[in-house]
């Protein structure tokens, strides 16, 4: 259950690196895919249980840019997870009212998980009880390099200035452009690092990192995340006092 406690402090955007899946598998004697079947539950899990705590938009890796490097056997079957994840859950979480979407470079991707993710996307296009977004095959590096070839090939035929070249304008062509900067990252796992996850969107975002593996990353895990976010005072470079006196106003 979601605790009272955490009033209106709850972040509107979380983004989370599920780390652990492989080890935690692995301290079972299991293949690395077991992990990440496992993997599959506790992700549906924080689904609903940060959705009913109030969160608007959940953003999750499940597969970086980087990942391909695995052995070919591994990312056949986080493709394959994928695939039947989407075709397994897309109806209850619709029914849910959860929109999906995609986020990274899909063109690597098989034409039946690229169709799959389509109509995923389309199913749930209305809906507003969470925003939930799958980064896949997503590098944050990825995602500035392909903001400014959009920037560029607008200022190559003229539909843009470059002085009209500022944060906002740059911000519009990142994939998240239309959802606010995440309030809270969470990573499991114990490794404390960013990975090229929304590298330019995370520049004051809280960060939480715990060593507990992603397969095992209760709901009673995922409350401490949000009672620990409730406990920061986020000050965007001013100080506490002037934090507390715009508090009091
Ligand atoms: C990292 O653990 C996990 C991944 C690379 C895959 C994450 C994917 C899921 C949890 C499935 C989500 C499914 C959908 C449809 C969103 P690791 O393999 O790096 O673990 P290790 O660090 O212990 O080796």
């Amino acid at each position: 259950m979601v605790s009272a406690d955490t009033g209106n402090s709850i972040p509107a955007h979380i983004c989370i690196i599920m780390d652990g899946n492989g080890r935690w598998a692995t301290k079972r004697l299991m293949p690395r895919s077991y992990g990440h079947k496992k993997g599959v539950e506790t992700t549906r899990s924080a689904v609903e249980y940060f959705a009913k705590a109030g969160v608007k938009h959940l953003t999750l890796f499940a597969f970086s840019s980087e990942n391909w490097n695995r052995p070919v056997d591994e990312v056949n079957t986080l493709m394959e997870l994928f695939l039947t994840s989407l075709k397994k859950n897309t109806d209850e979480l619709n029914d849910k009212g959860i929109r999906i979407r995609f986020i990274g470079d899909r063109s690597a991707f098989s034409q039946k998980l690229r169709d799959q993710i389509s109509s995923t996307e389309s199913l749930t296009q209305n809906n507003q009880t969470l925003n939930l977004n799958i980064a896949a095959n997503y590098g944050g590096q990825w995602d500035i390099i392909n903001a400014l070839q959009i920037i560029t090939a607008k200022l190559e035929n003229g539909e843009l200035d470059s002085e009209n070249i500022d944060q906002s304008l740059f911000e519009s062509q990142l994939s998240l452009a239309d959802t606010p900067e995440p309030d809270l990252f969470i990573r499991t796992g114990g490794e404390q690092r960013i990975s090229n996850f929304l590298i330019w969107q995370l520049a004051y975002t809280e960060l939480f990192f715990t060593d507990v593996l992603w397969p095992d990353f209760t709901t009673r895990e995922m409350q401490a995340a949000l009672d620990e976010y409730a406990r920061r005072q986020r000050r965007y470079g001013k100080t506490g006092d002037q934090i507390v006196g715009e508090m009091q106003c």
